[in-house]
């Protein structure tokens, strides 16, 4: 990012605190902020018209398609970590320019789009910055906080008062914070020089009586607990740095924080004001009237948590770090569609699933339980997301493997929401090209095409 080059060679925020004017520095560093986020704003995507393609013709998707040549979902060359998309990282997030042409497309200015697996907030920040109403949902806490924080305007004065008192307050109690209370299978993902730092952070943080402000350096917290820990990046499942890459990883905790937090208050002062999505930690199952929209933007779990994309393997350390306890990211799990916490509703007779099903079946008696369990929660909240919305349903999903069985996602969720009274209105498609896969042996990989499929009211 050209701007983001400049803010590096002109201001190194590390000598932020030895700079003798200290304000004339932050004023220098965030106006190279805003001018970065300007030029990415000037993005290719403004001139992109949407009409339905066709495209891949395995799949037997072409009656609901209309040939476009002038649209490559793909976005070649856009810039994807623009305004607050780029404050913490989510697992399997959904690509930024590829909501924000959906939004635009689908909800008209002032209508509401609601996503009920909201994730990192990708679909929210889009709503945010295109002046739509959002409201998202998610049963993880860390998605919950990413997405309130990636959308609510602050000022940076209140930001930066709270950001001295929390530094000082962290460093200079630092070197007596006890960390006993560490897990330990947090502390295997860190240096031991790391926990004090981390952990006199956390208390300093989660002192802090102003709810906006609080969460907001939670997240900045969670970015440097992510940025330090002793994993290999790129990866969609944590693995421990070993050999020379472990000696090699010298991180320093409260230089990261610095670094994170100071981007985070350039980002989060630039966002709309009043911009405020209404953002909940909910199953998506348990939906209300209160949280009907005009459309559904969303990218559901592959129900591949087990095998793939591990949700909370990947958000552990960094809930943690937030202060949820393990036990209570264990319940909260629980609610993940699939968990098979409280057994299973009926699976739903759909050719598609019942084909695969059989064929799973033959060969593992345990993938059989964890699929059919997954599509009959998905099955059930696909059911409540289109109860609460007016216009139309988007979900853009990939396949996934299993038993090396391939599962097509994508004609499953459209016998779906055929079997609850949706057709398939418009469906496009597009090659993942920077796809982390997990290396499972091809149980947890394979995923390259995204099914982008949007469905409205028979
Ligand atoms: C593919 S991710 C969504 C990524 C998101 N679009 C983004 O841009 O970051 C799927 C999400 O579904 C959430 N999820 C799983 N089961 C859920 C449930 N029953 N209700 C709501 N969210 C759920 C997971 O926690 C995860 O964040």
């Amino acid at each position: 990012m050209f701007g983001g080059s400049i803010a590096k060679a002109v201001v190194n925020v590390g000598d932020l605190k030895k700079t003798q004017n200290k304000n004339l520095a932050y004023a220098i560093y965030f106006c190279i902020i805003k001018f970065d986020m300007a030029l990415s704003l000037i993005r290719e995507i403004t001139a992109l018209t949407l009409n339905p393609i066709r495209h891949n013709l395995e799949l037997d998707f072409d009656d609901h398609a209309e040939l476009n040549t002038d649209l490559d979902l793909n976005f070649p060359g856009v810039q994807t970590q623009h305004a607050t998309h780029s404050l913490h990282t989510y697992v399997a997030a959904i690509n930024p320019p590829l909501a924000e042409t959906m939004i635009k497309h689908y909800v008209p200015e002032g209508e509401t789009v609601l996503d009920p697996f909201c994730g990192g907030g990708g679909v929210m920040v889009e709503a945010a910055l295109s002046g739509r109403s959002a409201i998202g949902c998610d049963i993880n806490p860390l998605a919950v906080l990413l997405s309130k924080v990636k959308t609510r305007h602050i000022s940076s004065a209140r930001m930066l008062k709270c950001y001295e008192k929390v530094l000082a307050e962290a460093e200079a109690e630092a070197k007596n914070t006890k960390i006993d209370d560490v897990p330990d299978i947090v502390r295997f993902w860190y240096l031991e020089d790391s926990l004090k730092p981390l952990k006199a952070l956390q208390k300093a943080i989660l002192k802090i009586k102003d709810e906006d402000l609080r969460e907001l350096f939670q997240v900045s917290l969670s970015a440097t607990a992510r940025d330090t820990m002793l994993t290999y990046r790129g990866e969609i499942r944590l693995r421990r740095l070993q050999g020379k890459d472990l000696e090699r990883f010298k991180p320093n905790i409260f230089a990261a924080f610095k670094k994170r937090a100071l981007s985070a208050i350039g980002k989060v002062d630039s966002l709309p004001h009043g911009a405020r999505a209404t953002i909940l930690n909910l199953d998506c199952r348990k939906l209300t009237e209160a949280q009907r929209c005009h459309t559904v933007i969303t990218s559901p779990p592959y129900g591949d948590d087990k095998n793939g994309v591990g949700y909370f393997q990947f958000s552990r350390n960094m809930l943690y770090w937030i202060g949820v306890s393990l036990e209570d990211q264990k319940q909260q799990k629980e609610n993940f569609l699939g968990s098979m916490a409280n057994g299973f509703d009926d699976i739903p007779n759909t050719p598609t699933l019942s084909q695969i099903l059989e064929i799973i079946g033959t060969k593992k008696a345990g993938h059989h339980k964890e699929a059919a369990s997954f599509y009959a929660d998905y099955y059930k909240g696909l059911k409540r997301i289109a109860a609460v919305t007016d216009e139309r349903v988007i979900v853009i999903i990939g396949d996934r493997v299993l038993s090396r069985t391939k599962i097509n996602n994508g004609h499953i969720t459209t016998e779906f929401m055929q079997d609850i009274g949706w057709s398939l209105e418009h469906y496009y498609s597009r090659v993942l090209t920077k796809k982390r896969i997990a290396n499972l042996g091809g149980d947890g990989g394979g995923i390259s095409l995204e099914h982008i499929m949007v469905f409205r009211r028979a």
